[in-house]
This record gives C-alpha cells, structure tokens and sequence, in this order.
C-alpha cells in the first residue's frame, strides 16, 4: 500500500498552517513553493546540514532569488549575536517585508531564525524544515522561537508562527544516534503529560525507534505533532495549559545552563528533569515508586540519562531554577505528574520538598 502523505493543520485563524510529514518531502518541491510569496528567500542552515541538504532545498525552489547563509553550528551559538549574524544578511541584500525566510536545521536553526524572522522589518514570513527528531516532534511547531542567554535558557524570543512545516522523515538518516534519543525523550514527554496510548505504545517499540523503523519514526512524529498542535491551537501563548510541554524542563534548563551550554543535549537535559519531576510527583503523592520506576525505565531504554549531574549542587538548581519562564513573583514554578499520562499545571511546591528531590533523587543508584 503506498502511504499518502500526512498533513495535520494547527489551527489558529488567519495564522492557521499546515504540518506536513512523509519520507521524501525535501524532493517535493512545490511543498515549499507554495507557501512562498516572495521572489527573495533566504535559507538559514548551519555548517552540517548544507553539506547534507541546502543544495536539496535550494534547488528545489527555482525562479526565487535565493540567499544561503550558514552559521556554526551548536547550541552556544544560539545567542543575540548570530540573530544579528541574520539581520546583516537580510539587510546587506536589501530583503524587503515580504521575504520568506527558510530555517534548515535543529531546534537551534530553527529558533534563531524563527527570531530573526519575527524582528527583521516587525516580522516576515518563515518555514520550518525540521532537520533533527527533536525538531520534528516539538520545536518547529508552536512559534516559540528565541535564543539563550548567559543566565538563562531561552530567556530572549518571542511567539511567531511559521507558514508551514515541512517535514522530511529520511533526514533523519544523517542523524547521529545520541540525537535520535534526545529527540525521543520529548515524545516521551508527550506519553506522559497527555497521551498514555502513546507512553504504553513506546514501551512496545521502543526497539524499533531505536533501529530506526521508518513507520515507527513516522507514527511518533505524527502522534507528537498531532499533540503539539491541539494544545497551541488551544492555548498559543502559554496562558495555561501550553506550560505543561515544559515537564522536566525547569530541571532540566537548569541542567543545560549550569553545566554550559552543549553539554547536555536538549533532550537529555529533559529526560534527567523529567525522572526529578517524577521524583518529586511521588514525595507530592501522586505517582508510586513503581511509577517512577516504569519512568525511569523508558528512558532508560532509550539510552538516555536519567541521573542528575553530580557536580550540580542543590543550591545551584534553585538559583537556576529561579530563571524560569514559568516563574510567578519570583516563586519556582514546575509541571509535575498526577499520574502517567496527567500532567498539573505550572506550581509552586513547598520548598523543602523541592531540596529533597534535589539532594536525594539519583543520589546512591
Ligand atoms: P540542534 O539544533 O543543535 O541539532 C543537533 C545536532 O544535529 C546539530 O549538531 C545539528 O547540526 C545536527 N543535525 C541536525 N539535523 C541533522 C541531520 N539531519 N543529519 C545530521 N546532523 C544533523 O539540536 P535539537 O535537539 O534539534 O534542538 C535543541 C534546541 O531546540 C534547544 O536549543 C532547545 O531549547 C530548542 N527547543 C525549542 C523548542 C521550541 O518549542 N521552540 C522545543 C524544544 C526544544
Ligand atoms: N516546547 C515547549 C513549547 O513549545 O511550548
């Protein structure tokens, strides 16, 4: 049976776009080009990814007049700097409101650029080419788009949505296998704050992921976009409900900032967060050790982390945590579990709870 391609919508009015997921989808050339309304594009990538799939895209789109710009590559270059890097291209060759701009790459791609777009000239229209799983399955949908600073994780941005994502699941076949799993500890997240047919489902296939399975990749980039975009469609700016795709991530930002950018990846930064949430789910009451544990285990499965960085003290996290989007009045603020596949929304715990999970989560497996 030849599959025919999937297209999930996330819809917001007038700035409603389509999410567009099949093997190939980078040959198909018109999937961009309608979603053009410029002659002047611009294709932000990085230094890995031309190699692999600028000339694709780039000759995919005849009749524009294209700019290629490639930056470095890693997540400490996701600064005000290379937005700026953007500005200077866009402006050196006149791009005007009009101008479409391309993001090819990651999550760093696609956040910065998403940026750039959203500022240059009060905003010009984007689309997302998610290059990594990660990117596929969360951060080229939604429109948060930003980039770090010195003491915070995604601490500059703003909401702007893309025209469209096109997604092409055979470019995951470049991908190292560190980043495959980081991607897939956002799908767990998914499983676990909303979806337990998809939590049950990974504990299933979590092999076939592993190999690679094409169906299996595409089900959970479907399954996750499909998520993501009923919850933005629900809640674009994260008034509520939008915060409970932070699960781990107050942890886990902490992580990310506090061992220095790059160090641990995005996704493997979430998985530790998410076990510390679960751990500090428990000490609330909701989920059992055997919860914990069956949280523990998918991770596990899908070689991620789970223990946090010894070198990480308790006061650390706090005084990171305390740089955090979610924050009230300068009170921490964390997505917990009610149960596997329940998520709370965005609350402040007792602070001694907190230091528990802090000082004995990890400490002694
Ligand atoms: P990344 O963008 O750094 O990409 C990971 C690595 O894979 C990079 O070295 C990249 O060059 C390389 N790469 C990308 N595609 C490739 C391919 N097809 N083949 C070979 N190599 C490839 O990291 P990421 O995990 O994609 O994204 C992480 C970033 O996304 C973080 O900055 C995080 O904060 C952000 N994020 C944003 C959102 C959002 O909603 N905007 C959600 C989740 C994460
Ligand atoms: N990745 C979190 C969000 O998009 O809200």
């Amino acid at each position: 049976m030849v599959k025919s391609m999937s297209v999930m919508q996330v819809e917001l009015g007038d700035r409603s776009y389509p999410i567009y997921v099949e093997s190939g989808n980078l040959k198909q050339a018109d999937l961009l080009a309608r979603h053009i309304k410029s002659k002047q594009v611009i294709v932000v990538t990085n230094e890995t990814i031309a190699p692999l799939y600028l000339k694709q895209v780039v000759d995919g789109l005849q009749g524009f007049c294209i700019e290629q710009l490639v930056l470095p590559d890693g997540e400490q270059y996701k600064t005000l700097e290379l937005v700026n890097t953007i500005f200077d291209a866009l402006l050196s060759k006149k791009f005007s409101r009009n101008a479409t701009l391309i993001a090819l790459g990651g999550g760093v791609i696609g956040d910065i650029s998403g940026f750039a777009a959203a500022c240059y000239q009060r905003g010009i229209p984007f689309i997302q080419i998610p290059t990594t799983l990660l990117a596929q399955v969360d951060s080229s949908v939604g429109g948060k788009t930003g980039v770090n600073h010195a003491l915070g994780k995604n601490m500059i941005g703003a909401f702007y949505q893309p025209q469209s994502v096109v997604i092409d699941v055979d470019v995951l076949d470049t991908l190292d296998d560190r980043q495959l799993t980081a991607g897939i500890a956002e799908v767990i997240k998914y499983g676990l704050i909303r979806d337990l047919a998809l939590f049950e489902w990974l504990e299933h296939n979590m092999e076939k992921l592993l190999a690679r399975d094409k169906e299996a990749l595409t089900y959970i980039i479907e399954r996750s976009c499909q998520n993501k975009a009923e919850i933005v469609a629900t809640d674009e700016k994260e008034a509520g409900i939008r915060a409970i795709l932070n699960l781990g991530h107050t942890f886990g930002h902490a992580i990310e900032t506090g061992m220095g950018y790059g160090v641990y990846l995005h996704g493997e930064a979430v998985a530790i967060g998410t076990c510390q949430a679960a751990d500090l789910s428990r000490r609330l009451g909701w989920l059992s050790d055997a919860d914990v544990k069956r949280i523990e285990a998918i991770f596990k499965r899908a070689l991620l982390p789970i223990l946090p960085p010894e070198s990480l003290a308790a006061q650390q996290f706090i005084d990171l945590m305390t740089v955090d989007k979610k924050n009230v009045d300068g009170d921490i603020r964390l997505i917990l579990l009610k149960k596997i596949g329940e998520a709370s929304l965005p609350m402040a715990v007792e602070r001694a709870l907190l230091l528990e999970t802090l000082n004995e989560y990890g400490h002694g497996k």
